[in-house]
Parts: structure tokens; sequence; C-alpha cells
């Protein structure tokens, strides 16, 4: 039997691709691209280890993504794609949608949503989920529906209000730092959205594993500590 503790959900890691100041993208949107393509590249490796990735609604109607595992040779398994679309926001437009035959995505949502709203495309994965903090869907929740759809790894890709909300869950593990040599400012949108703590004591609190150069960018990976 493994010594390693077995976790009761899936495990979750939070990828951030960020300025040195921790911004993702300028306050009109633009984001591509802050880091190098390198750190690019190995973020696609970082989609194929794991089981699934998500991002929020405003991630897919800002950069239309098509979060796929982009690899030369092509991974055996594309991840699961899914979206946190609480209010059904995202267009039936998005690249998502259309391209099921490149690997399956879901879209989270809450439970009151009427589905008429999604393309009925065929494969395309519903979990409908009940409300959490700030009437979004809840994450735990999510994350119960993610097992059951046999997901035991989720990549978060942000953006920053997702990526906050998982983090203020107390849900994230692990977080594959990408930090590019450019500074964006206070005007600019941060990787994390609030986290509304009290004192730094409760802090969420990280060791860092390893720390890599990768073309003119930094790669930090953490773990959270126990
Ligand atoms: N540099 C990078 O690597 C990178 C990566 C990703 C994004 N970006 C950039 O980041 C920007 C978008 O980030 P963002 O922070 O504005 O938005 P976001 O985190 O992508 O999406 C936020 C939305 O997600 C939905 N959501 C569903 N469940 C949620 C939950 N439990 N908690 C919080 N939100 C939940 C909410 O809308 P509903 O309640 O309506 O569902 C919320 O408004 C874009 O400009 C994009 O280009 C950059």
């Amino acid at each position: 039997m493994s010594d390693a503790p077995s976790l009761a959900r899936p495990s979750v890691t939070l990828k951030l691709a960020t300025s040195l100041d921790g911004r993702i993208a300028l306050a009109n949107g633009e984001s591509k691209w802050i880091t190098g393509e390198a750190a690019r590249a190995e973020v696609h490796h970082l989609r194929a280890n794991h089981d699934a990735v998500i991002v929020g609604s405003e991630t897919v109607i800002a950069d239309d993504p098509l979060l796929t595992a982009r690899l030369n040779p092509p991974p055996e398994r594309q991840p699961l794609r899914v979206v946190a679309d609480s209010r059904g926001r995202v267009p039936a437009s998005a690249k998502l949608f259309s391209t099921l035959e490149m690997g399956p995505v879901a879209v989270a949502t809450l439970e009151t949503q009427n589905l008429d709203h999604w393309p009925s495309t065929q494969g395309l994965q519903f979990w409908m989920l009940p409300p959490g903090e700030g009437g979004s869907i809840s994450l735990p929740e999510l994350l119960n529906s993610a097992q059951r759809a046999g997901v035991s790894s989720l990549m978060v890709e942000g953006g920053g209000q997702l990526a906050a909300a998982f983090m203020r869950a107390g849900l994230v593990d692990r977080i594959e730092w990408f930090r590019a040599p450019i500074v964006l400012g206070g005007d600019a949108r941060p990787c994390l959205g609030g986290l509304a703590l009290a004192n730094l004591a409760s802090a969420p609190t990280y060791e860092r594993t390893s720390v890599r150069e990768i073309g003119p960018d930094l790669w930090e990976s953490y773990e959270r500590k126990a």
C-alpha cells in the first residue's frame, strides 16, 4: 500500500502565467502573450498530465481558448475541459463547444439553469451544481462531480476570480507559476482576486519544491504546507 496521503477529492493544481508583479492581463483584457513560447509549451505538458482543466466564464468570453494539450506527438488522452459558467454567460459559439472531437468538455453550472442556452452538441457534459460562495457554483460540489466523472487531478487555469475562489475555499494543493520578466502595474488584472484575509496567520502558505529557468521566464512549483 502507498504511503502517499489519499485525498477524498481530486487534487487541484493552480497554474499561473503572470508578469513579475503577478498580473495576467491588461485592464483592457489583452493577455496574449505574457510568458514566452517555452513556458507556454510546458503548459501543454501540464494539461496532458491532468485529468481535467478548468477556466472561469470570463476567460472563455475574453480569450475563447481551446484548452487542449497541443503536443507533438499528441498525448494519448486529452484532459476533460471544464468551464465554470454559473449563469450561462459563455456564448454557444465558443470554440470549446465546437471542438468535442478534440477532447471532452463539461459545463459546470447552477442546477437552476435552463440547458437550452448551450448547443445540443452530443457528448457535451453538464454538471448541475448548487450555489456556493457569492451565488456562483459550489466548488466542493464541482470537485464531487469531477470525481464522479473519473477526474483525480484538476488544473485551474484562471482567471483571477476563479483562482481566488479555489484559494479561498482552501482547495489549491499545488501551484505551477510561470513568471515573465515584464511589469504590468496595479491597473492590470491580478492573477488572484481578493482573499479577504483578516490576518497573515490565516494566509494560505506554500513550500517551493522547484524553480527552473524556462527561456526568459521563471517556473516555480509550490506545494501546500500541511
Ligand atoms: N495569463 C494567463 O495565463 C491567463 C489565464 C486565464 C485568464 N487570463 C485573463 O484573465 C481574464 C479573465 O479573468 P477574470 O478573473 O476576469 O475571470 P475568470 O476567473 O476567468 O471568470 C470569472 C467568472 O467565473 C465564473 N465562476 C463560476 N463559478 C465561480 C466560482 N465558484 N467562483 C468565482 N467565479 C466563478 C463567474 O461568473 P458566473 O458566476 O457568471 O459563472 C465569474 O464571473 C481575461 O482577461 C483573460 O485573458 C489570463
